[in-house]
């Protein structure tokens, strides 16, 4: 039986930063020395962006940058060099500032004309890494998320194909709203996962906090509702701001 998701609220943005901070050095420690290596999946948009500053300046230290093997959660459908890539916010917060092998970040080929090539380029990445074949999933040792102001987690917007998905581990997935294909996990590698970390930052954030963690709307129409580790740890982290609708008084 999974224990509950634990909910921590950190009175402001700064605190919230510093406490993933806390969540990433001790979770590769710890899968360092039950397994090696730690494997973690970054997520993107704005929010981690603070967090990955940290990790390459004050954790700089506490962290075994060569037992790091890092990947993207979802990815735009850009070029790495578009400043909507996640890749390219994540390499200029941290990648280019830490002593990590290029052969340690895994990023999505999102260059790639074809978004479905690229979901499916990347899935055989997970697969021939994590060393899985077709039914199995990969277990990351932490997979970072985010949560937009609707609900959505990595690319997996209400109402969109890939939440539907069972099998695949990437999909390229059409959100009508921004007119474009997202390259994202799906459910069961998010679900896969031996740790999953939301940061939630931002009044904006609110309302769809409170409908995810207190609602009883359909996981459809709030997609990180769906994200429930099945042999793993679930957290939030989120700021005064974001659990300012909570009526739990967290
Ligand atoms: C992305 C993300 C996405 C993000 C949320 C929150 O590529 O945009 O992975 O899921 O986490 O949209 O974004 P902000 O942190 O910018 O609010």
């Amino acid at each position: 039986m999974n224990p509950p998701a634990e909910i921590r609220t950190l009175s402001t943005p700064q605190e919230l930063f510093e406490a993933a901070a806390e969540v990433v050095v001790r979770t590769a420690a710890e899968a360092v020395t039950q397994h090696g290596r730690f494997t973690i999946s970054l997520s993107g948009g704005s929010t981690p962006k603070s967090l990955f500053n940290l990790l390459a300046t004050n954790a700089r230290t506490s962290l075994p940058w060569d037992r790091m093997f890092f990947f993207w959660g979802d990815e735009r459908h850009v070029p790495l060099t578009d400043p909507d890539s996640n890749y390219r916010m994540a390499n200029e917060a941290m990648l280019s500032k830490i002593p990590v092998a290029a052969a340690n970040v895994f990023r999505v080929p999102a260059e790639m004309a074809d978004a479905s090539a690229a979901a499916a380029a990347y899935e055989q990445t997970l697969r021939k890494f994590f060393a899985i074949s077709s039914g199995q999933f990969p277990r990351f040792d932490l997979i970072l998320l985010g949560m937009g102001p609707d609900g959505h987690t990595a690319s997996l917007f209400p109402g969109t194909a890939a939440l539907q998905e069972k099998s695949r581990l990437v999909v390229a997935n059409w959100v009508e709203k921004f007119k474009t294909s997202r390259i994202t996990f799906t459910l069961p590698v998010l679900n896969a996962a031996r740790c999953v970390a939301f940061l939630v930052s931002g009044t904006d954030k609110a309302p769809a906090l409170k409908a995810v963690l207190e609602g009883n709307a359909p996981g459809e129409q709030y997609p990180s509702k769906l994200v429930e580790p099945t042999d793993g740890k679930l957290l939030w982290l989120v700021d005064r701001a974001a659990a300012s609708e909570l009526s739990s008084g967290n």
